[in-house]
């Protein structure tokens, strides 16, 4: 269970993550936060790429970020991304592919992802309500 102030400390990473967004093509900045179980966070922002498809989300950015640094025990997730001339936010979801990467590392009823606009409004789901009856690991064990 995250606390509130734990969820508004994400919240808050993930828009200064989403500074850092590179997206001079979609002008869609996105920001992520990744908790670890041991109180690590991880930012990630997306990275975009003139050939288009080399293009990185924010949220793998900060899952990359987190494994490669050794970490892979995660509790939570908040992301934070909108049109960058919109004065206003919305809600912005993880795309298909994050939802897999994520699902990879944790167990899937268990962890959490923030949408969020602020601090103050944002949605919880699980990742098993994001990503239902999933492909993972287990699957591919003899
Ligand atoms: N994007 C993310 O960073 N995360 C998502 O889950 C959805 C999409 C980025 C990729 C691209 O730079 C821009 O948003 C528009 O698709």
């Amino acid at each position: 269970m995250l606390t509130e102030e734990q969820k508004r400390q994400l919240i808050r990473e993930a828009l200064e993550a989403r500074e850092h967004s590179y997206s001079p093509y979609s002008k869609y900045r996105v920001g992520a936060a990744l908790l670890a179980e041991d109180g690590r966070i991880f930012q990630g922002c997306n990275i975009e790429n003139a050939a288009y498809t080399p293009t990185n989300c924010a949220e793998r950015t900060a899952v990359f970020k987190a494994v490669s640094e050794g970490c892979r025990v995660f509790s939570a997730i908040a992301v934070v991304g909108g049109k960058e001339e919109k004065p206003t936010g919305e809600y912005a979801y993880p795309c298909g592919v994050c939802r897999q990467v994520l699902r990879e590392f944790v167990e899937p009823s268990a962890f959490v992802v923030i949408c969020a606009r602020s601090e103050e409004d944002y949605r919880e789901f699980t990742l098993d309500e994001l990503l239902p009856e999933s492909f993972g690991p287990a699957q591919l064990k003899d």
